[in-house]
């Protein structure tokens, strides 16, 4: 079977992507086709799914804790895939990226203090910092020539005026930025020039395109490792988001036990035993598996930037990505407003796609579409989009 082109249905299995299109679209139609939230409709690697399945036979799940093979093999990984000698002793394990950031957030700032977010941004940042009291600070991000770029004019000032922390995203959920080396160079020198700390989102660091290359930005130097946090999984990368693994890398030993206090407090201590059996097996077979995944994800990518701008006359335009499997979609052409948009994709075109504008107000009237689909979904929303534009008067 090549897991890849075989369609496996996936209604029925409590999946929030399939089964939860009514609730999350407002509508009633059975037929609006999802692909929004970021996971695959491909099953994980066979060697992760045998491991589990080996594990489920054993039928005993107690306290399971985490080895320093795995955790060789996480580090394996790093150096293997990013070119990042990272040490075993610099690794915390969490349940989500989100969990950690949040803890991160609460351990390195106070109530009150600035935390900055490049937007248009992965939503859960916005709430992950106003929900826990802190200052929400946006940099935009720049749209210039059909790519996002950072603004370092403005980045600067908001650091000047007393930025505690900065959530990064890298690479960049949902324009698909892989940041350059002297992208985050500049954004290290400032980082460390007005001492601001990096908490750098890095989940989708797996799913970059040649010849773009993820570079963590702990990696840049050794001042710079000291001054960020590394949120990493291989949840996107293997399709494992429902087992609930991640971890954090941080190279400082002072904020790692701090952050691990407040983590032990929150029952993190031990993790989802079915979790650790994928992540280990992931990272240790996963690379075969990986290249073909990123094959199909280019594929798709391609196909919606050669139909989708073409077939609607220009008036849907598609955003080049240089990694992730998220693709980011210009609609402003059909002159709607963002709420009628949202109604004419889900009512019109029967596809559920992310709304732009729940990454930041810069991504009104722009749409997030997941490319990690059999390419007979990706064809049947392309269709179903075009049709539907050029219906429009
Ligand atoms: C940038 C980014 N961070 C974090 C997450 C979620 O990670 P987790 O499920 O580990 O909290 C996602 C999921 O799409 C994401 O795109």
């Amino acid at each position: 079977m090549d897991e890849f082109k075989t369609f496996i249905n996936r209604k029925n299995t409590n999946s929030m992507k399939w089964d939860q299109v009514k609730r999350v679209f407002q509508t009633d139609d059975d037929d609006v086709l999802p692909l929004w939230v970021a996971d695959m409709d491909f099953p994980a690697p066979k060697e992760v799914n045998d491991a589990l399945i080996e594990r489920a036979r054993h039928g005993i799940y107690g306290y399971t804790f985490i080895d320093d093979s795995i955790k060789q093999n996480v580090a394996n990984w790093l150096q293997k895939r990013h070119g990042w000698d990272v040490d075993i002793n610099w690794l915390t394990f969490s349940p989500s990226v989100i969990t950690s950031l949040y803890n991160a957030i609460v351990t390195f700032t106070e109530p009150g203090d600035n935390v900055l977010i490049q937007t248009p941004v992965y939503t859960p940042f916005f709430s992950v910092i106003k929900d826990s009291g802190r200052q929400l600070v946006e940099n935009p991000l720049r749209y210039e020539n059909g790519t996002y770029r950072m603004d370092f004019a403005d980045l600067e000032e908001k650091f000047r005026q007393g930025t505690k922390a900065m959530v990064l995203c890298s690479p960049h959920n949902p324009v698909g930025r892989v940041w350059k080396k002297a992208e985050l160079e500049k954004l290290a020198e400032l980082a460390l020039a007005y001492d601001v700390l990096i908490l750098s989102d890095e989940i989708h660091a797996d799913l970059v395109f040649e010849p773009n290359k993820h570079i963590p930005i702990a990696s840049l130097s050794e001042e710079m490792a000291k001054q960020t946090i590394t949120f990493m999984s291989p949840t996107k990368t293997f399709n494992l988001a429902g087992l609930h693994i991640s971890y954090i890398v941080t190279p400082d030993r002072k904020k790692k036990m701090e952050m691990e206090k407040l983590l032990a407090l929150q029952g993190f201590r031990m993790l989802n035993t079915m979790g650790i059996i994928a992540l280990n097996a992931a990272y240790e077979h996963g690379d075969r598996w990986l290249n073909r995944l990123l094959a199909v994800i280019e594929e798709n990518k391609t196909y919606v930037i050669n139909r989708l701008p073409m077939e609607t006359n220009g008036k849907v335009d598609v955003i080049d990505s240089e990694g992730t499997y998220l693709l980011w979609l210009d609609f402003r052409k059909l002159n709607m407003s963002d709420k009628a948009l949202h109604r004419f994709l889900v009512e019109e075109a029967k596809v559920g796609l992310n709304a732009g504008s729940s990454y930041g107000k810069e991504g009104e009237r722009f749409m997030r579409i997941n490319l990690a689909c059999h390419k007979e979904t990706l064809q049947e929303a392309i269709d179903r989009i075009v049709q539907a534009v050029n219906k429009l008067p």
